[in-house]
This record gives structure tokens, sequence and C-alpha cells, in this order.
């Protein structure tokens, strides 16, 4: 078992695990990788802006970053992401459980089936977010001192500006729960590459349009991001290849 945590703004490392630095390289690009060492030799960390936060969401190489996490025999990802609140059931500094998500995106490579000689795949989105992780994280969330809400609905836009008053409006309408830039397409390519994916939202801030101007809220930050992490851990290492979904290729 291998199992990777992919994190998002403000998850750089992973506090008091040792690793080994590595890049890996396929036909998409090169991706950063740190590998556990010891009792963490089965992690994986990726942590998709870089260690100084140098890469925008919309220059992320999420083709690259996803192969490299296959190619290193990585089954399962557990992945953070830092996001604005749309709707009052995801408070800041707490934790959203992803279920669903509503893409946005546009302009980026989004599949590895973009070449006739790979024939033709369409991953489900049925179910896009393992039950049984996100369930998991539902389970640990209170030992880990973080509170988790079940049911978040990801909307994922271009970036890199912000949205504008009336598309959070048109985001709530559509049922959306917690805005970022960075879910799509690295969601549905673990799919196509038939790996479990479980994630959570960090709500950073109230969507544009429900404040005067966006504040970022970076109480606490610190002690959120050491007991996401921790979570993250627990939930990958308290399941099982067996019992986590893979999204089918139909
Ligand atoms: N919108 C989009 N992405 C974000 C936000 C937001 O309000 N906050 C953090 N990432």
């Amino acid at each position: 078992m291998t199992v990777a945590i992919l994190g998002g703004t403000g998850i750089y490392n992973l506090p008091g695990i040792e690793v080994d630095a590595k890049q890996v390289s396929n036909q998409y690009g090169t991706a950063q990788v740190y590998l556990g060492k010891g009792a963490h030799s089965d992690v994986v960390f990726l942590t998709r802006h870089g260690i100084k936060h140098t890469t925008p969401p919309h220059k992320v190489n999420y083709r690259a970053n996803i192969k490299a996490l296959k190619d290193l025999g990585v089954t399962r990802i557990m992945a953070t992401y830092a996001v604005g609140a749309i709707t009052t059931g995801y408070p800041v500094m707490e934790l959203g459980v992803l279920r669903d998500f509503l893409d946005f995106t546009s302009g980026r490579e989004f599949s590895f089936f973009d070449e006739i000689e790979r024939g033709v795949g369409h991953v489900e989105m049925s179910a896009p977010f393992c039950a049984v992780m996100s369930a998991k994280i539902l389970e640990l969330g209170t030992k880990h001192n973080i509170k988790c809400h079940d049911g978040a609905t990801y909307v994922a836009t271009n970036g890199p500006r912000f949205e504008s008053p009336a598309e959070i409006k048109m985001y709530q309408m559509l049922g959306g729960d917690v805005v970022g830039m960075t879910a799509c397409p690295e969601i549905y390519l673990a799919g196509e590459l038939g790996m479990s994916f479980a994630a959570v939202a960090l709500p950073i801030n109230l969507a544009a349009g429900l404040e005067e101007k966006i504040t970022i809220v970076e109480d606490n930050i610190e002690d959120v991001r050491g007991n996401m992490i921790n979570l993250m851990l627990d939930v990958l290492k308290s399941t099982s290849d067996d019992e986590c979904h893979i999204p089918k290729l139909l």
C-alpha cells in the first residue's frame, strides 16, 4: 500500500515526518514529491503549489503530478483545498468533507484520454470522493481536534482571479458550498488512473459578496494545518485499498 497526501495552500510539509525529496518525470512533465521515511515510508507527499507557493492554480501540471503518484504505486489520495465559503454550513477554519463538485475550469489539460492510441475512456463521477475515507474523516475529526462538516460540493473556478458577487450567487443557486481553483481536473485525473480519492476543504474566507471585501482569516491556521495533516494520515492508515472506492472507466 502506498498512499498520498496532496496538499494545497498552506500545506507545504508534513510536520514531524522525515522525507526524501524526489523529482518524478513522465510524458507530461516533472513532479516534485516527498517520500516519507521510517514508519511513514508508505506515504508520498505532494504540495501542488510548490513548497514556496510559486505555482498558481491554472499553471499546476495536474497530469504530471497525478501520473507521478500513480507511477510511485499510490493507490489512495487524500487531498486538501483552501477555499472560500459560499454557504453558512462550512465555517472558516473548519473542514468541509467533499462529496461532489461543479467544474468551471477551462483551458487546462484535463484528461489522460487525449491520444487516439489510448482509446476512449469515460471515468464515472457518480461518487467522485471515496465514501469510506470520507466517513473516516468525519469519524476521526474530533480525535484530531478539528470540526468536520459533511456533504460539501466544491465549485472549481479557473482563477487566478477571485469571483464576482454575482458569480457566487450563481454558484449558491447551483448548489455549491465552497469555491476554490484546484480540485479540477485533479479529482478526475486520479479517477482516470484508477486511484481512490477523498478530500477536505478548509474555508479561509467568506466568498465574494458575502462580506464587503474578501478577508483571508489566518487565526489558528498553524494549529488547523497540523491537525489536518494528522487527520489525513490517520484516515489513510486506518482504511485499506480493499474497501476504498475506485471510479470505473465506462
Ligand atoms: N475563491 C476561490 N478560491 C479560493 C477562495 C475564494 O474565495 N478562497 C480560497 N481559495
